[in-house]
């Protein structure tokens, strides 16, 4: 674990160094979980943004986008529920006057046991070598047992009490378990009490009578009061979805691991409208597909996971995650979420609108369900951030880092490079930038030598080096230097384009969904 810790703060710095991501006002020693883009950031969040709403809105003919505002009439989160159920059951310690999630105490010190449990099985792996069966010992060792009976039993406790609201019995479990705060080491805890997420502030002056509106937690509420704007403007006919790219804030207040939980952060969410009692299919369908989009990356097939959900919320009657193996375990990436027609349902209620689709097929009108699949930009920029940092010992001894970015994501897709800075090659290089710019975000780099330019190309995760030397001049050709390999190949500037553009293409990547 100690190892994985000392990774991931390798990726945070390299995430700085190289114009990936910065913490925001830094200059004000910072804002905590709240995180700006730089130069690189910027351009991979794009394109990943790129490849869902590409994939959405192309490849599915009945699925259109939005872009919905961020102030919505506040009744929209009474509807929702999010006014009185969007909670965080927390926790102060009295001495160090720090707040905590009261779950996330608890789910820490589960953990603890898990990690103990490893602990056992590592050394036991190292005691007896090749012969080791490490289930047999996982299911006979005796202290292997005891340690996981005890978290089965505080994980059901935990479960109950998290089902039942039981924000007593939450306190309750973190005394049993005499849990201390890490700052003060002391277990001088107060009541749990709940906390709701949403930011709030005031729209109109006061004079006026100002109105509190939120900003919102999810893009999701969006898309609901508008889907019969866009079912009707748009002439779509059920089964069908509406996709929207946007921010939304939660006060989160256990803000950790970089840009996984941050407190503004961007979703991408797609509404799927279908007929009552054919939403599990569609719930399926929609599992397997957004599975298949996060495999085409290529960032391994063994990184991903569903959880499905046991316990489910009110609205929904079925829900899976898909994590990711980041450096700090499996976690959640996206959700998919069957949200029965709780939120039309709502929206119907408290407005007092019609909002009824008619279908003309069965000649009847009702209240869509829905199958939502959202996921966060910033923690799949994460994945892809962290399954593509690799830092490499080459033959000659020396290290490189490199980043293996997904080639139609990568921020740059070429470099070009004169061999020297004389004899003509900086004009030769610079008329293949001026061809290759129209179709590919393409640098120029002149300074330094050859090596320390590719690194740096690498150390952002680009995907190609174009050499220009003195052989150029005479056979108009180039060396093409591969990211991942650090192959060189000698190519004509004539096939430049066409080679870069088979492996660096959003295309690519979309038809191997189709
Ligand atoms: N509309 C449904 C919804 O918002 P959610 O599971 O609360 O569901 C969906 O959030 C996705 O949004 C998550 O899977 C995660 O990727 C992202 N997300 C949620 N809270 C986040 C946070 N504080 N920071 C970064 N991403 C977050």
């Amino acid at each position: 674990m100690a190892q994985q810790d000392e990774v991931f703060k390798k990726i945070v710095s390299h995430a700085k160094e190289y114009g990936f991501v910065f913490q925001s006002s830094e200059i004000y020693d910072g804002l905590s979980a709240v995180y700006d883009y730089g130069q690189n950031g910027v351009e991979l969040k794009n394109n990943i943004k790129r490849y869902w709403w590409d994939s959405m809105t192309l490849l599915h003919e009945n699925i259109v986008g939005i872009d919905s505002a961020i102030f919505m009439h506040p009744t929209i989160w009474k509807a929702s529920g999010h006014v009185d159920a969007f909670n965080d059951p927390l926790i102060d310690n009295r001495d160090s006057k720090k707040r905590y999630r009261a779950d996330v105490l608890i789910e820490e010190e589960i953990a603890k046991i898990e990690d103990k449990i490893e602990k056992e099985v590592a050394k036991a792996r190292k005691r007896f070598g090749e012969s080791f069966d490490e289930a047999l010992y996982r299911q006979t060792n005796p202290r292997v047992a005891e340690y996981a009976a005890k978290r089965d039993a505080l994980h059901e406790r935990f479960a109950q009490a998290m089902n039942d609201n039981n924000l007593e019995e939450l306190r309750q479990i973190i005394i049993d378990q005499e849990i201390v705060c890490p700052i003060s080491g002391t277990r001088n805890w107060t009541e749990v009490r709940q906390f709701n997420l949403m930011f709030r502030t005031e729209m109109g002056s006061t004079a006026d009578g100002a109105m509190t509106v939120y900003l919102r937690p999810e893009t999701a509420q969006g898309i609901f009061v508008n889907y019969l704007n866009v079912q009707k403007t748009g002439r779509m006919r059920i089964p069908f979805g509406i996709a929207q790219i946007g921010k939304a804030f939660r006060n989160e207040i256990v803000a950790r691991q970089f840009i996984f939980r941050m407190r503004e952060f961007e979703q991408m969410e797609m509404q799927f409208f279908v007929r009552p009692g054919e939403e599990l299919k569609w719930f399926a369908t929609w599992k397997e597909w957004r599975l298949k989009w996060h495999k085409a990356l290529g960032l391994g097939d063994e990184k991903y996971r569903y959880h499905d959900h046991e316990k489910l919320a009110h609205y929904a009657n079925a829900a899976t995650d898909i994590e990711f193996q980041m450096p700090f375990g499996f976690k959640e990436v996206e959700g998919i979420h069957s949200r029965t027609n709780f939120d039309l349902s709502q929206h119907e209620k408290f407005s007092g609108k019609n909002i009824k689709y008619f279908d003309p097929e069965l000649g009847e009108s009702y209240v869509p369900y829905v199958i939502e699949t959202s996921i966060g930009v910033d923690r799949m920029f994460l994945s892809v951030l962290c399954s593509s940092y690799e830092e490499q010992k080459l033959d000659n001894g020396e290290t490189r880092v490199v980043l293996h970015l997904p080639a139609a994501l990568a921020p740059v897709k070429c470099a070009v490079m004169p061999l020297v800075r004389k004899d003509g090659l900086p004009e030769k290089a610079r008329e293949i930038v001026n061809d290759l710019k129209f179709d590919f975000s393409t640098h120029y780099d002149e300074k330094d030598s050859i090596g320390k330019r590719y690194r740096r190309q690498d150390a952002i995760g680009t995907p190609y080096c174009i050499t220009v030397d003195h052989q150029t001049l005479e056979d108009n050709t180039v060396t093409l230097r591969h990211r991942d390999s650090m192959e060189q190949t000698r190519v004509n500037v004539a096939d430049l384009h066409k080679l870069i553009h088979d492996n660096v293409s959003l295309n690519s990547l979309l038809r191997k969904l189709a």
